[in-house]
Formats: C-alpha cells, sequence, structure tokens
C-alpha cells in the first residue's frame, strides 16, 4: 500500500522506509506480548453502545470490563488483553493538534486482581523498549500524588518501582512534586527529573475524570501515565508554558496509562479500597505507532497517512500548509466509517447525530480546502483498508458503510448549496440596503437560514467569520429567541390540532419543566446530593421524574420535597438561562448535567434563584417559565420504583 514515490513536497527521502512500523504490526505485537504473559485476548465491544443513556460510544477499554473490575467472575480469567475502538467526541474540539482523534484504538490489558503495580510497570516497560524499539531515556512517567480531602495516600510505591526500573535500564531517574499541570507549565522540568508527582486532574482515573467526579459506585483508582519526549525544540513555549509530562504542547505526547483500580467511590461521596486490586492498562496504538516511527505526529502512521496522501491529492495543496484541515477531515471520516461499518446511519438524535456532525465536519473542512465536489467516495475506501484486521463481529455492516455516508455526503452538500446561496443572497440585500456598507445579518436572519433551509446556526457563523460578513452584537440572543418563539407557535398548533380548548396547553407544559428543576434541586438538597436525573418525561398535565435512590421515600421525605419546591415556587424566583462554553458550565459555575459527553461545546445553562448562591443550576434547551411564582401549587402524586435503583416520581401542578 505504501509506494515509494517522491511527492511534490519537501519531505525527508527515507520518509516511506523509515516510518513503517505498521500500526497493525504494533496491534500484534502487543497482543502477541501479552498472551505470553497468559493473557486471553478477548473481543472488543462495538463502539455504539445502546441502552446507557449516560454514554454514548465505547470510550475507553475498561468500559465492557466495569463488573468485572468490581468482582464478578471473567469467564476468561484474570489476564485479559485486546485492541478495542474507542470514541471520545468530548476531544472534538481538540483535532487538528498532532496528537488528539475522536477516534482511536486502545491497546488494552487487565489484572482482575491478579498482578498489580510491579509486573504492570515492568511489563509496559519492557514492551515499549524491547518490543517496539523505544528509547528508554526518551521515556518519562507520572504518578498520583493523593488527596488529603478524600484520605487517598501519594503513590510511593508505583514511583519508587520505576526508579528501580529505570536504574535497571542504566538511567538514574530523579522524582519531581508537580501538583497541578498549571504549575508545571510555570515550573517546567529540571535536569536528571524522571518521574513525576501530580494532581487527581491528571493522575486519577475513573470514567468520570478526577476524585470530584467519579461516578457513584464506578472503580477508579491513582494511575501511573508514560510520555514519550520529542525533544525540547517541539514545544511552543509562548503558547503552552514550559514543557512538563503532562504538558499541552507537542514535546511530551502520552503513549500509556497504567490505572491502579483498587477504589471504588460510595454513595457518600467517599472512596473504599477494592478487595480486588485490578489494573486496567490503556494505550492509545495511534500514539505508540507514531512513538515507533519517532513522530510526535500521529497522522503520519500507516492509519492516517495514505487518508493524508490522498486528501494531497485531491485538493492539489501540502499537508504542511494545511495541517489542521486535513488532520480533522481525516479523523472524523475515520470515526464516520467506524460508526456506518457498525451499522449506524446518520440522524438527528444521538450517536446518529454524532455520525451526521462527524460527516459534515469534515466536508465542511474539505471546503476550506477547496473541495467542493463529492470526496468520500475515494477516501473512504483507504480507510476501510485499513481496517480490515478489525474483526467481523464488530465491523458487522462494511459493506454497506460506503453508500451510507455517500447518501449523507450527497444530501448534506444540496443543502449547504441551497443554504450558502440564501446566505449570501441576504448578505448582500443587507449590503444594497445599507448604502453598499458592511452588510449585517442578524440571529433572525440566522434562524431563517436554520429554520426554512436547513443551513445550521454553526456554519452560518463560520461561514460569516470566513467571509467577514458582520453579525448584529445580539445575534446569538435573537437566534435563541427567535427558535423560543418558533416553538411555542408550534406547540399552540399542536394544541389547535389535537387538544382544541385547553388554551394553556404550551404554557402549562413549560410550567411542569421548570417544576421539573425544582424537584431535582428539592430532591439533593432533602435527600442526597448524589441524586441525579436517570429520565424525565414532561406533558401538559404531569410530570414525570426518574432518579437513582437505593429506597422508597418515606412519607417524611415526600412531604418535605413537596413543600421545599411549594416554598421556591411561592418565593417567586427568577428563571434566566444563558449560553457559556461546555467546560465553563461544568467546572466553574458547577452547573447538573447527565449528558456531559454528548453535549455540544456550547450549551444552554437555566439557574433558578440567586445567580451567585442558586437553587437549581442545569444544562438545559429549555424554554421555561422565567419566574416560579406562575408555576402553580406542585404535589406529588406518586413514587414507585422504575428499575434497580432508580425511583420514578409523578407529580401534578393544582
Ligand atoms: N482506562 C484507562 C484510560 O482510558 C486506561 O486511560
Amino acid at each position: 500500500m505504501f509506494s515509494l514515490t517522491l511527492t511534490m513536497f519537501p519531505v525527508n527521502p527515507f520518509y516511506d522506509i523509515i516510518s513503517f512500523m505498521d500500526a497493525n504490526i504494533v496491534r500484534q505485537k502487543f497482543l502477541d506480548f501479552q498472551v505470553a504473559r497468559g493473557h486471553k485476548i478477548i473481543s472488543p465491544a462495538p463502539l455504539v453502545l445502546e441502552g446507557d443513556p449516560t454514554t454514548l460510544f465505547t470510550g475507553s477499554g475498561m468500559q465492557p470490563l466495569l463488573p468485572y473490575l468490581l468482582g464478578k467472575k471473567h469467564p476468561d480469567g484474570t489476564r485479559l488483553c485486546d485492541s478495542q475502538p474507542s470514541m471520545r467526541l468530548q476531544d472534538i474540539e481538540d483535532v487538528g493538534d498532532p496528537r488528539h482523534t475522536t477516534v482511536f484504538e486502545m491497546l488494552g490489558n487487565w489484572s482482575l486482581g491478579d498482578y498489580f503495580k510491579e509486573e504492570q510497570i515492568r511489563s509496559f516497560f519492557e514492551f515499549l523498549t524491547k518490543e517496539v524499539g523505544l528509547d528508554a531515556s526518551r521515556i518519562y512517567v507520572t504518578c498520583f500524588i493523593g488527596n488529603e480531602k478524600y484520605g487517598i495516600p501519594r503513590d510511593n510505591e508505583a514511583a519508587e518501582i520505576w526508579q528501580r526500573v529505570f536504574k535497571e535500564a542504566g538511567i538514574d531517574a530523579r522524582i519531581a512534586e508537580i501538583g497541578s499541570a498549571a504549575n508545571g507549565d510555570k515550573r517546567g522540568i529540571k535536569p536528571g527529573e524522571r518521574i513525576f508527582f501530580y494532581d487527581d486532574h491528571e493522575n486519577w482515573w475513573s470514567r468520570g475524570g478526577g476524585c470530584e467526579t467519579t461516578p457513584i459506585g464506578d472503580p477508579c483508582g491513582p494511575d501511573s501515565e508514560v510520555f514519550y519526549d520529542f525533544g525540547e525544540d517541539k514545544q511552543d513555549i509562548e503558547k503552552y508554558g514550559l514543557a512538563h509530562p503532562a504538558s499541552d504542547g507537542a514535546r511530551f505526547m502520552e503513549i500509556g496509562n497504567q490505572v491502579f483500580m483498587q477504589y471504588r467511590r460510595n454513595a457518600d461521596g467517599t472512596f473504599s479500597e477494592l478487595e480486588q486490586k485490578n489494573v486496567d492498562f490503556g494505550a492509545g496504538l495511534e500514539r505508540i505507532t507514531a512513538a515507533s516511527i519517532d513522530s510526535f505526529d500521529v497522522f503520519k502512521i500507516s492509519l492516517m497517512k495514505p487518508i493524508i496522501d490522498k486528501l494531497e491529492e485531491i485538493s492539489g495543496k501540502s499537508y504542511d500548509n494545511n495541517t489542521d484541515e486535513m488532520r480533522v477531515i481525516s479523523d472524523h471520516i475515520r470515526g464516520a466509517y467506524l460508526l456506518a461499518a457498525q451499522g449506524l446511519v446518520p440522524s438527528n438524535k444521538t450517536q446518529g447525530y454524532a455520525m451526521r456532525r462527524l460527516l459534515r465536519r469534515a466536508i465542511l473542512r474539505a471546503l476550506d480546502l477547496g473541495i467542493s465536489d463529492n470526496f468520500l467516495a475515494e477516501i473512504v475506501p483507504i480507510v476501510a483498508q485499513n481496517y480490515t484486521d478489525l474483526p467481523d463481529s464488530i465491523l458487522t455492516h462494511r459493506e454497506m458503510a460506503l453508500e451510507v455516508m455517500l447518501r449523507e455526503e450527497n444530501a448534506f452538500r444540496k443543502t449547504l448549496n441551497k443554504g450558502l446561496k440564501e446566505l449570501h443572497r441576504m448578505a448582500s440585500f443587507s449590503r444594497s440596503s445599507n448604502h453598499d456598507k458592511d452588510p449585517i445579518l442578524t440571529g433572525q436572519d440566522l434562524f431563517k437560514l436554520q429554520d426554512t433551509y436547513g443551513f445550521p446556526f454553526e456554519l452560518s457563523v463560520e461561514e460569516c467569520y470566513r467571509e467577514g460578513i458582520k453579525l448584529t452584537d445580539n445575534y446569538r440572543q435573537e437566534f435563541d429567541k427567535a427558535l423560543a418563539e418558533q416553538r411555542e407557535r408550534s406547540q399552540t398548533a399542536s394544541k389547535g390540532m389535537f387538544k382544541g380548548g385547553l388554551e394553556d396547553h404550551g404554557e402549562q407544559t413549560i410550567k411542569y419543566h421548570t417544576a421539573t428543576h425544582l424537584l431535582l434541586a428539592a430532591l439533593q438538597k432533602l435527600i442526597s446530593p448524589d441524586i441525579v436525573q436517570k429520565g424525565s418525561n414532561t406533558t401538559a398535565e404531569r410530570l414525570r421524574f426518574d432518579f437513582n435512590l437505593d429506597h422508597k421515600m418515606t412519607d417524611e421525605e415526600k412531604n418535605a420535597v413537596e413543600k421545599q419546591v411549594n416554598e421556591w415556587i411561592e418565593a417567586d424566583l427568577p428563571v434566566v438561562y444563558d449560553e457559556y462554553d461546555k467546560e465553563y458550565a461544568k467546572n466553574t459555575l458547577k452547573a447538573h448535567g447527565q449528558f456531559w459527553d454528548k453535549y455540544p461545546e456550547k450549551l444552554k445553562v437555566y439557574t433558578i434563584g440567586d445567580f451567585k448562591n442558586p437553587i437549581s443550576r442545569e444544562v438545559c434547551g429549555g424554554p421555561h417559565v422565567e419566574h416560579t411564582g406562575v408555576i402553580g401549587k406542585f404535589c406529588i402524586k406518586k413514587e414507585e420504583s422504575s428499575s434497580a435503583g432508580v425511583r420514578r416520581i409523578k407529580a401534578v401542578l393544582e
């Protein structure tokens, strides 16, 4: 597949020769290595998850193994390994840098209460240095500094093992305290330092991130990450600060993570030790392969380079000058292909929407390269060729994938062309009515483009930005308002059609919606701060709300919750919303949200009560009442079991 042709761009003439330790070879070496150590290869799980409202896609190799990490016996024993296709849409905005991808393969090995830190650290080091051939002197590692609040000790054990392992390789490894990554950006690293202690944002692993955000009931633990050094000159210090293993920037790349899963999060937020001490190891196949060819850029490996070559050929442009675009396009098409080959089709809901988003983003970035004709037919077969090694049990719909993707490309191009034409027509109309000054488009204009022409809001904003078309200062608010008004209109219309006579249909549903937010806040305040929404259904007649709780609510509890909600209604609290960056909404505003993985980068947050010290703050599309006084009297009608560990409340407004 990889020829020795010289391209028109200045590259290392030996590039094609040195660059291929093929990813397929690295994958095979890893699995062989683990089998020789007594591991059984398990089949990877499908990428597309069904029936789990919190997670759309398999995002790590451990996900399918959760019950076994918590103590259930695995039929294949206590030593397992695989290569798991994984998708992390939360990284979508980072794609474009040298190492982030939404889709990747995670090489994994697990000890289910079998070996622990010493064997794991030694064997991974051996794999990297002996099998992959990495230079030991370019390997740096990190360990967990401990967490006082939760009484979790510093992982000196892992650090000391590392020190011994490096010493045996002739390397004197000094230990350094970094703490937060921000501190590291200022401090950098000192000569001889090789083992670094960081806080739980870097060196604690759970499906939810650090200690605070570890999901209740999940296994978790300190981790020790391994990095490869691509040289001081790769670090853009002005942009990213001084280099240290966990810094952003291109000097260090994480090539493996060893999680010592020895804790579990309790319902009261504390952590207790698991009886079974596990190892959960994961490494990006793409990244290890990149390190193996000494490339800090994962897009140069065998799974990616043929796609980039094709993009260069189709566009007549070079990767060196169009790096970002080509990375995004190749990543997204790879992701969409894997989804299509598992039988997913684009749609406007959950996983299907994610797939549509990947494809549309790829098509749009291709426009930036001047590729305005259909091009997927040329790219997808290359991607498919890369994945011939993945089992058919995962890629169940390989033969349909291309067709599904081409159909979406055709449909989107039609939409795009119409929408773009209309946007430019609006802009030139504005220019002529504005005496040939800068054209200005409003949020209402963008709403019309979306509502009538199916041309998405974000694309309009991007196009205006690209073409220098000005937008009004409040375009976002104007757009939201037009959207809310349209929703109100359609609710009223359906009321007219189906519920003649019930004048307040739309309004009533909105009241129930706000009451649902108050109910969750009351449950969290009075019953347990760990309560989260597990499901919600709101009609004009009642609300239905599902949440996690391990017992039937007592009459006292129900009365207290009802009373609390009614007090907040009587206090006539303001209900306000604004749009925020996801990261800000989650970490600074601490908004309640259930689907952080699935949310877009910009989202709406509703706050009830005082903004600084709110009663309720939730990620939510709305709409809601403007103040709680209009809701009416809240009355719980029923509290019952919905499924294991999940309770359901039905309530009405009187
Ligand atoms: N589960 C660990 C991770 O995803 C290995 O990084």
